[in-house]
């Protein structure tokens, strides 16, 4: 029997290559062969992690149209760039591809991420099928689709996205209340609005819409959306995760000491940035704690213009504070008692597998309707909420630190979550039969 080749493309950040990478992994052990779509620049900060990987996947490079030294944090102008100057030279490279892989190998399918529909444009030119993998949950995705409809009833602008006035709506049966300010494109401008207009157009190209996510998180999603396809939970190992930063493996020498349930975790993410003031509220709020913390701040490169100075009196004596994490292993960690979490859709997910309880600090787009299903839909987690500055506090961080910790509905709710999730990852749980529905559509 013949098995599918994937051309997979992701958008050239990681919270859409990890995903995309593990996605991969689990397509190869079905026999699928892969290439991957990385950025040259990428292909650089993450040389390791692609060596690993080479026996089991071919790696190509394109250029992303930027200079080396242009800012790759400054995310319209990445998407501009890849939009203006990927298509051709990804038509070339499929051809190439083919031709050297000749007739029995010729790429099958192109999975890609948000931000890539031009590439499904391209695969659809060439007479390829596509797929989207969507690296966030499935309502985000079903509130970019449900744009046209939202403008149709006047709930937001057609030009901004903005609200037309304050309202909270129910975007899917079961899923979470929320206010129109939040709906993911409303804090990041009105060209990323009209960007994800066009994207989400283009990725209609894509027959399924795969995500990393279950039917029991999000079950509002799936009833109503026929090409909405839930694979998750992504866990392959550590080894399919790339970063652009070296991970600090010393932690889990530290964690093994501490008892179970102890060691508080802190993480925002690849992207999210804490500014100065909060970052002191914060060190400060982990020192009033009395419970280990470990916290990841991210080293300060291209993607980081914030150079974070410690508050005075900061002493940190509990606590271990490093660059970047292996992030799966400390939340499957037996000492971990919670994660503070910027809502990341990846982290969540990993969270959820962990059976941790969640303390929500959601900064932008789809965050913070993931911490509406953490709080509001799953109960396994509480917000952090700021004063009347803007600012969550050191007290606030060491109140709903307690109140979670102290918590056994919350504790419990976490690891029933995990059972049920994990659950659809086994042999005949419901996201490995629409994997192989998957890959038997992109065979045919
Ligand atoms: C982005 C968006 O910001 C987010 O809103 C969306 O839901 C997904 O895409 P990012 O902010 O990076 O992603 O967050 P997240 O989705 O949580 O992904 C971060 C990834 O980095 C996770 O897989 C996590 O395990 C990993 N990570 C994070 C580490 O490996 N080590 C760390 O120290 C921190």
């Amino acid at each position: 029997m013949s098995h599918p080749h994937f051309l997979v493309i992701p958008y050239p950040i990681l919270g859409h290559i990890n995903p995309l990478l593990q996605f991969s992994q689990v397509l190869t052990k079905h026999g699928c062969k892969i290439t991957f779509l990385i950025t040259e620049f990428n292909q650089k900060r993450m040389k390791n992690a692609i060596d690993h990987l080479r026996t089991q996947i071919n790696f190509v490079e394109l250029s992303d149209g930027l200079d080396p030294e242009d800012d790759r944090s400054d995310q319209p102008k990445v998407i501009l760039s890849l939009r203006n100057t990927m298509p051709s030279k990804l038509h070339n490279l499929i051809q190439n591809i083919n031709v050297l892989d000749g007739d029995d190998s010729k790429i099958t399918c192109l999975v890609v991420s948000k931000n890539m529909g031009w590439a499904l444009e391209v695969g659809h030119k060439l007479g390829i099928k596509g797929a989207l993998l969507w690296p966030a949950s499935a309502t985000s995705l079903a509130s970019f689709d449900s744009i046209p409809t939202l403008i149709h009833e006047r709930i937001i602008d057609s030009e901004t996205g903005l609200p037309t006035r304050k309202q909270e709506i129910q975007l899917l049966p079961n899923s979470p209340m929320m206010d129109t300010a939040n709906l993911p494109w409303c804090s990041l401008g009105k060209n990323f609005f009209l960007h994800m207009v066009e994207d989400t157009q283009s990725l209609k190209l894509g027959e399924w819409w795969l995500c990393n996510t279950t039917s029991e998180l999000e079950p509002g999603a799936f009833a109503k959306w026929a090409r909405f396809l839930p694979i998750g939970p992504l866990m392959q190992s550590d080894r399919s995760k790339s970063s652009f930063w070296r991970e600090d493996t010393s932690c889990l020498d530290w964690l093994d000491q501490h008892p179970p349930q102890s060691v508080v975790y802190v993480s925002f993410g690849s992207l999210a940035t804490v500014e100065a003031n909060q970052f002191k509220e914060l060190a400060l709020g982990l020192d009033l704690l009395n419970k280990p913390f470990l916290w990841v701040v991210r080293p300060s490169n291209d993607n980081d213009r914030h150079n974070h100075a410690y508050p005075d009196g900061f002493i940190g004596s509990k606590g271990k504070v490093i660059g970047w994490a292996p992030q799966k292993k400390i939340l499957n960690h037996p000492a971990i008692a919670c994660f503070i979490t910027h809502c990341g859709w990846n982290s969540i997910i990993e969270g959820v597998c962990g059976g941790i309880p969640f303390l929500c600090w959601p900064f932008f787009s789809d965050q913070f309707i993931n911490k509406s299903y953490i709080c509001d839909v799953w109960k396994v987690g509480v917000g952090l909420e700021k004063d009347e500055n803007g600012v969550i506090s050191k007290g606030e961080i060491r109140k709903k630190v307690e109140q979670i910790l102290g918590n056994e509905d919350i504790k419990a709710r976490s690891l029933k979550l995990k059972e049920l999730t994990l659950n659809n990852s086994a042999e005949a749980g419901q996201s490995s039969k629409n994997l192989q529905k998957f890959i038997n559509w992109a065979n045919n």
